[in-house]
């Protein structure tokens, strides 16, 4: 695993979008696992003005990681209201490149056959080929995707319950936004395993902000636990990139001093 440590976010997303350019211009059908959260904002702007630069997204493929179950993306709501994470890829990425549609893939949290939906999301992901880079965020107890703590390491595409972190991490954005409680905001979700995405060829993982300091460097540093699932990285054996800024790497023990400015 290659970690990186950049001065701030900006940088860090610059870097991200980089390599994810690097990968699409080295293989334009790529297959590119997609994630969501405020992490990955900055690197889709980046990618988002490269695209108005010329790169060209017409043959990516794209899966994304998870999507909240009970929510789906509702064209007579808002973004705001709706809230879905298949909105937010549109809102933050999709619309702004020539992607094609019938080309993403995200789990239809509306689905009332969510186990015949995993399975298909599965199996499409074989078909495609296998995912070539994986984007992956952490959460706050350490989760990728939505495996929460206790999740198997080995653990593929599935419904699984949200943590009480979870919940508290993320129901402000439904609250603020579309009126929804912690109560009423889906308290599930549908992601990819950990097995899943171990599966990827190359894994890109960027993570920000001293709140995401402790988190980084248990998931780096600490034991491999799925109580930490995203410590499933030190098991990974493809090529795994790690991207911080300085606040979220200044837990870490094993990279001091390593902060490349641009
Ligand atoms: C959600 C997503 C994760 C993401 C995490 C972090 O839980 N399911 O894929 O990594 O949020 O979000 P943020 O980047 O906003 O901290």
């Amino acid at each position: 695993m290659e970690i990186i440590i950049k001065k701030d976010y900006e940088q860090m997303s610059k870097l991200a979008a980089e390599i994810i350019a690097g990968q699409i211009r080295n293989k334009p059908n790529s297959v590119i696992g997609f994630a969501t959260g405020s992490t990955p904002v900055g690197t889709y702007r980046e990618l988002i003005r490269m695209h108005r630069e010329g790169l060209d997204f017409s043959n990516i493929i794209a899966f994304n990681l998870d999507e909240y179950f009970g929510i789906g993306m509702d064209l007579s709501k808002s973004y705001a209201e709706d809230q879905s994470y298949t909105r937010f890829m549109y809102e933050e990425l999709f619309n702004y490149i020539n992607i094609k549609d019938e080309n993403i893939h995200i789990p239809d949290g509306l689905t009332k056959n969510p186990d015949e939906l995993c399975k298909s999301y599965e199996e499409a992901i074989k078909e495609a080929g296998g995912i070539d880079l994986q984007i992956l965020g952490i959460g706050g107890d350490g989760h990728w995707a939505f495996n929460e703590p206790g999740s198997s390491l080995d653990s593929r595409t599935r419904i699984e319950r949200l943590s009480e972190q979870t919940l508290d991490d993320n129901y402000e954005a439904f609250y603020k936004n579309a009126g929804i409680s912690r109560e009423e905001m889906p308290h599930y979700a549908i992601t990819m395993g950990i097995g899943t995405i171990l599966e990827a060829k190359e894994i890109l993982m960027i993570a920000n902000g001293v709140k995401k300091a402790e988190i980084v460097a248990n998931a780096l540093e600490g034991p491999v636990s799925n109580l930490v699932t995203a410590s499933a990285i030190q098991l990974y054996q493809g090529k795994a990139t790690v991207i911080l800024d300085e606040e979220a790497a200044s837990r870490l023990s094993s990279v001091k001093n390593t902060t490349s400015a641009s």
